[in-house]
């Protein structure tokens, strides 16, 4: 226990400046050391589960703790109780180990608190927002008129992108549902999209059976015949297709499927085109790479996460649109208790969210400290990385399934070892790394994917030592 006098009722939870200052310096500290062992240490959890929550049980809310035990304490066992995304050697599902100015970000997010619902409330922030969205916008290639917002992520995104594509393709929608349509909605993913969209139906109330999981073409993009036949089948039957969306980089295996045939099939059938690029599209920021996304610039909206390739702290996503005026359609609501309602620029009437929290300054601050010339070193580097970490693999047996241009591997292990599943049990066993199992094209893979903008050739030669111990062969 700390020796000070324990702040209580009111005053522990609003301090006086001189011992927010005191407590401010404190947790830097605690937090700052403990980064240094992540980094070092395992990538896995360590904590002992049954004593954890004991020590969790303690606390009964009755009996007041000083904060600087509930600090130490919090940091503790976080360090030993997650999946350290922000180690080096975590190679997993796209969560990155966040930039600094994004830490910040939402440090100012804090302090300020701003309530983003309105332009009237956050005059500053819901303009620094804007800029930051027209910007990943138009280097995305959309044209100038085009907008969007912050979500919490790719999944509020693409709900977003389903509600527009809904009410763009039936004006009655708004009032009535999938009521108000002719036959059943229907929308076209591949399979091999990310499977919130399940969810995003559900939600959307027209079921998850509207989603049509179209096959791919052996390399894991979306076959565009397929995908066509699929449109054609349903509207013989008296079903109403009304969203076609292309994946720029597969979670599994970032493959992007073809993004002008897509876009085609979507406007000659009179469909919604969205592009989900949840994490292949930051590779916009790269010159080098940049042409990977081309003709994302002709779909009617995208999705972005800033909380993926562009590292910042979770939940920050982005929902861009070349048709500003359905999110007026899609979201406006009318009410006499909030400062404002201005079309077009209020977010509560533009978007999923209501209170809304500044999540685009952790965007906007990374994007003005690195440019887009610092976030293209950042994504290229990743993918060189990838491209080391193949090398070194194919060159003891193992064999790459995919043939991704993003950061990603799915890796089949040499003939002989075990299999994909018992081989990532023993590495996350092991700690030394983090690396998952999925399925590209019907195959069972070990999915290795760099995000983490520090992770080095070194830390990849641990990862392959793990790997080869896990199938019972040292490097
Ligand atoms: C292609 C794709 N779309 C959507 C999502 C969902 O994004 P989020 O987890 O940010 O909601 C993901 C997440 O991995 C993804 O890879």
């Amino acid at each position: 226990m700390s020796g000070r006098q324990t702040p209580v009722g009111t005053t522990a939870l609003f301090p006086d400046p001189e011992e927010r200052a005191r407590v401010d310096a404190l947790l830097s500290r605690h937090l700052r050391d403990a980064h240094g062992r992540v980094v070092a240490g395992p990538v896995t959890p360590t904590i002992d589960i049954g004593r954890f929550k004991a020590e969790l049980a303690e606390f009964d809310f009755q009996q007041p703790r000083a904060l600087d035990d509930a600090l130490a304490w919090v940091v503790g066992t976080l360090e030993s109780g997650v999946v350290h995304i922000t180690n080096p050697r975590y190679l997993g599902l796209f969560n990155p180990a966040p930039t600094f100015p994004a830490q910040c970000a939402d440090r100012i997010a804090a302090v300020f608190n701003p309530q983003l619902a309105t332009s009237t409330t956050s005059p500053v922030p819901v303009e620094m927002e804007a800029h930051a969205i027209r910007a990943v916008a138009r280097r995305a290639g959309f044209p100038e008129t085009a907008t969007g917002h912050f979500t919490t992520g790719g999944a509020e995104a693409n709900y977003t992108a389903l509600i527009c594509a809904l009410t763009r393709a039936c004006p009655g929608f708004a009032m009535e549902g999938a009521r108000a349509f002719s036959g059943a909605p229907t929308f076209y993913v591949s399979n091999e999209a990310h499977l919130a969209w399940l969810k995003i139906a559900h939600q959307s109330g027209i079921g998850r059976s509207a989603v049509r999981l179209v096959a791919t073409d052996g390399t894991g993009r979306i076959s565009v015949n397929a995908l066509s036949a699929a449109i054609e089948a349903d509207r013989a039957v008296g079903n109403v297709p009304i969203m076609v969306v292309a994946t720029a980089g597969t979670t599994n295996a970032g493959m992007i499927d073809p993004l002008a045939e897509c876009g085609e099939v979507a406007r000659a059938a009179g469909l919604w085109y969205h592009a989900d690029a949840a994490w292949g599209g930051a590779v916009v920021a790269s010159d080098r790479l940049r042409g990977l996304m081309a003709n994302v610039e002709a779909a009617d909206s995208m999705t972005i996460d800033a909380h993926k390739w562009f590292a910042t702290t979770m939940g920050c996503g982005m929902f861009i649109t070349r048709d500003a005026a359905i999110l007026s359609s899609a979201f406006q609501v009318s009410t006499t208790y909030m400062p404002s309602n201005l079309r077009d620029l209020d977010p509560y009437v533009t978007s999923v969210q209501w209170s809304r929290r500044f999540l685009g300054l952790r965007l906007f601050l990374s994007l003005a400290v690195a440019g887009w010339s610092g976030y293209g070193e950042h994504i290229e580097r990743s993918v060189d990385m990838a491209s080391c970490l193949k090398d070194k693999l194919l060159s003891r047996g193992w064999n790459v399934v995919n043939n991704s241009p993003l950061a990603v591997l799915c890796l089949s292990p040499p003939p002989g070892s075990p299999n994909e599943r018992s081989i990532v049990s023993r590495v996350l066993g092991s700690g030394r790394a983090w690396v998952s199992t999925a399925t590209f094209e019907g195959q069972p893979v070990i999915r290795a994917c760099i995000t983490h903008g520090q992770t080095t050739p070194d830390d990849l030669d641990e990862v392959v030592d793990a790997l080869q111990n896990a199938r019972g062969n040292g490097a």
